[in-house]
C-alpha cells in the first residue's frame, strides 16, 4: 500500500471524529502484517476521560479484523482551521509499540504542511517491554 493511499484514508477516517469538546479531529488509517488497512478517529466523551484516540480505534479494528502487526501507520489531526503537526500522544505511541517493531513508520504532517516520516524508536525510544 502507497504511503499517499493511508494518509488519504487518514483524512477521510478524520472527518467522522465525534470531538464536540475539544473540537480537534484525528484520523489514523494502519496497514497491518497481511497488507490490510484499518482507520479509526477519535471519539470523545461527556465524561472527559472515557474519550478514546483515533490510533486506539484503528488499532482495536485491527485486532478485531484478526491483524497481528502494524506495518505502517499515518495520523491526521487539528482544528479545521490548524491542520497540522499531530504526532501521536504518549499512551497511542505505547499503544503502538505493542504492535509494532523499531523501525515501524510512523506518518504525520510536519508544521510547514508537508508529509514527515517518523520511527517507532524516534518518538518512543527506550520503550517499556515486558
Ligand atoms: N487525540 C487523538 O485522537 N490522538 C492523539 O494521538 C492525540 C489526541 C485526540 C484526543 C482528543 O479527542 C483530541 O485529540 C484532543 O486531545
Amino acid at each position: 500500500m502507497k504511503d499517499d493511499e493511508l494518509i488519504e484514508a487518514a483524512r477521510v477516517a478524520r472527518e467522522s471524529a465525534y470531538c464536540p469538546y475539544s473540537g480537534f479531529r484525528v484520523g489514523a488509517a494502519l496497514v497491518d502484517d497481511q497488507g490490510s488497512m484499518h482507520v479509526g478517529c477519535n471519539v470523545e466523551n461527556a465524561a472527559y476521560p472515557q474519550g478514546s484516540c483515533a490510533e486506539t480505534g484503528a488499532i482495536a479494528a485491527m485486532v478485531a479484523a484478526g491483524g497481528k502487526r502494524i506495518a505502517t501507520i499515518a495520523v491526521v489531526g487539528g482544528k479545521d482551521e490548524d491542520l497540522g503537526f499531530c504526532t501521536p500522544c504518549g499512551g497511542c505511541r505505547q499503544r503502538i509499540a505493542e504492535f509494532a517493531d523499531a523501525e515501524t513508520r510512523i506518518i504525520v504532517k510536519d508544521d510547514d504542511g508537508a508529509w514527515h516520516t517518523f520511527t517507532l524508536a524516534e518518538l518512543l525510544p527506550s520503550s517499556f517491554h515486558l
